[in-house]
This record gives C-alpha cells, structure tokens and sequence, in this order.
C-alpha cells in the first residue's frame, strides 16, 4: 500500500498509508486532519480539501476538470501546486508523495 506524507497547517509531517482506490481527501480525513474540512464530501462543490501537492507528483496526477480549476479560483491560497484532494485517486504512482494542507481561506 502506498505511503504518503501530509503536512499540516502547523507544518507539522505526518506519514500515512493511503489505500489505492481512495481519494486523497478521504484518506487525509480518514487520518484525523479535521482541518481538511472537506464540507461537501467529495463532490467537487466546496473546495475545503484545498492542498498543495510535491512538485514532483504533478504530472502523476488525473488531469484538472473545469469545475475543480473554477473552485480553486475561489482560493486565496492557490498556486500552481494546488489540487482538490477529493479529485485525486490513490494509485501507486503515488507512493512518497508529500502533501501539503493549503491555508484555510
Ligand atoms: S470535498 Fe468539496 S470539493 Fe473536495
């Protein structure tokens, strides 16, 4: 099972498993970051489960729809890492990837 690193809002790391098939968002709640609010509950309409994603792991991940690159606009904190975990599928490409938990707006 993949592992991967979450960084939170303190900066404070913490490594994970992530089963493959889930989402980042589920796993990151499912591990106790209640900072990842995650409000709608994975649909793609919120935009709480905010984060910035290694460098390195962009070209890893599914490519952004309009709606996700729509909501990020609604972010402050947005940069070129940023992704909505909920939009993020857990595959083994994945494996070391670190993540951070974007500043809330
Ligand atoms: S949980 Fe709402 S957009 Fe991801």
């Amino acid at each position: 099972m993949p592992q991967i690193t979450v960084v939170n809002q303190a900066g404070e790391e913490s490594t994970i498993e992530a089963p493959v098939g889930r989402t980042l968002m589920e796993v990151i709640r499912d591990n106790g970051f209640d900072e990842l609010l995650a409000l709608c509950g994975g649909c793609c309409s919120c935009a709480t489960c905010h984060v910035h994603i290694d460098a390195s792991f962009m070209d890893k991940l599914p490519k952004m729809s309009d709606d996700e690159n729509d909501l990020l606009d609604s972010s402050d904190h947005r940069n070129e890492f940023s992704r909505l975990s909920c939009q993020v599928p857990i595959s083994e490409a994945l494996a070391g990837l670190k993540v951070t938990i974007a500043q809330e707006d």
